[in-house]
C-alpha cells in the first residue's frame, strides 16, 4: 500500500464553500487516513480568507485540527496552503503575506478563472516564476480556459508550471468532458499531481484519492500514476525539486 500526499483539500470549517463545522473537518481527517494519507495541505480560497477570515484564523484553525488528531491518535498531518485565484492583486499579495504557497514551499496552488480569459493570465504567471515560485495550476481538466485553448496548458508546463488533477475527474464525476480531458492531459504527460480538492466528509465533493489512483494506474500505469499520488506531492511538501516529467 502507498502514502498518499494530498495538496489541495478545503477541510477547514466556516472558512469557504468547505465543511461548515470542526467535526466534519476531523472526519475527513479520519476518511484520508483510512486510505493511508499521511499528509495534507489546508487551501482554502484566498478570496475566502481574505474578503471574511484572515491568515491568522486559518492557521489557528489548523493548529487546532492537528491537536485534535494527536489527541485521537489520527495519523495525518495537516498544514497550510491557499487556493490563489489568478488576478493582478497576486504577486503581491504574496509579499505581503494575504496570499500563501503550499506549506510556506516554493510552490504556490493557482486557479485560473472560471469564466472569461483576462489578459493578464500569462503576465501573472511568468511573475510567479520569475520571483522564484513554482505556480500549480489547479484542475485544467475541469477549466473551460484549456478546454478552448488546448495547447495552453503545454505553453504553462514548458514555462515550468506544474498542474493538478482532481482525483474524481478521472471516473467521471465532473462528467464525461472533464474525465476525457483527464486522459488526455495525463497521456500528454501535462499532469504532475493527483490531489482531492474535497469539500465534504460525504458526498459529491469527498475524500476520494484512492479511487482516483486506481483510475490513474489503468490510464497510465503503476509508476506515473504513483508519482502522482505519492513522490510528487511529497516532493511539495518537503519542498524538493520534482522529477522532470516529457512534455509531447
Ligand atoms: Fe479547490
Amino acid at each position: 500500500m502507498i502514502d498518499l500526499y494530498d495538496i489541495h483539500n478545503h477541510l477547514l470549517p466556516g472558512v469557504d464553500d468547505g465543511p461548515e463545522d470542526f467535526l466534519e473537518s476531523i472526519q475527513i481527517c479520519e476518511i484520508a487516513q483510512s486510505q493511508n494519507t499521511k499528509m495534507i495541505i489546508a487551501t482554502p480560497h484566498r478570496k475566502d480568507v481574505t474578503e471574511n477570515h484572515s491568515v491568522h484564523l486559518i492557521k489557528d484553525l489548523v493548529s487546532n485540527i492537528n491537536g485534535n488528531l494527536t489527541q485521537k491518535k489520527t495519523c495525518v498531518d495537516v498544514k497550510l496552503g491557499m487556493e490563489n485565484h489568478i488576478d493582478l492583486d497576486l504577486v503581491q499579495d504574496i509579499e505581503n503575506g494575504k496570499a500563501l504557497t503550499l506549506n510556506n514551499s516554493e510552490y504556490i496552488l493557482v486557479e485560473m478563472p472560471w469564466e472569461g480569459r483576462p489578459s493578464y493570465i500569462e503576465p501573472v504567471i511568468a511573475d510567479l516564476l520569475q520571483s522564484g515560485l513554482i505556480p500549480v495550476l489547479a484542475h485544467p481538466e475541469r477549466m473551460r480556459l484549456f478546454e478552448d485553448e488546448r495547447a495552453l496548458l503545454g505553453e504553462f508546463v514548458r514555462m515550468g508550471c506544474k498542474s493538478q488533477l482532481t482525483a474524481s475527474s478521472l471516473y467521471g464525476k465532473f462528467g464525461e468532458k472533464a474525465q476525457k480531458a483527464s486522459v488526455d492531459m495525463m497521456t500528454e504527460g501535462l499532469i504532475h499531481i493527483i490531489a482531492s480538492d474535497t469539500h465534504m466528509a460525504e458526498g459529491q465533493r469527498c475524500y476520494d484519492m484512492d479511487l482516483g489512483f486506481r483510475f490513474a494506474k489503468q490510464i497510465i500505469g503503476s509508476y506515473k500514476a504513483t508519482q502522482m499520488v505519492e513522490s510528487n506531492p511529497l516532493a511539495i511538501f518537503e519542498n524538493q525539486k520534482m522529477p522532470i516529467m516529457k512534455v509531447k
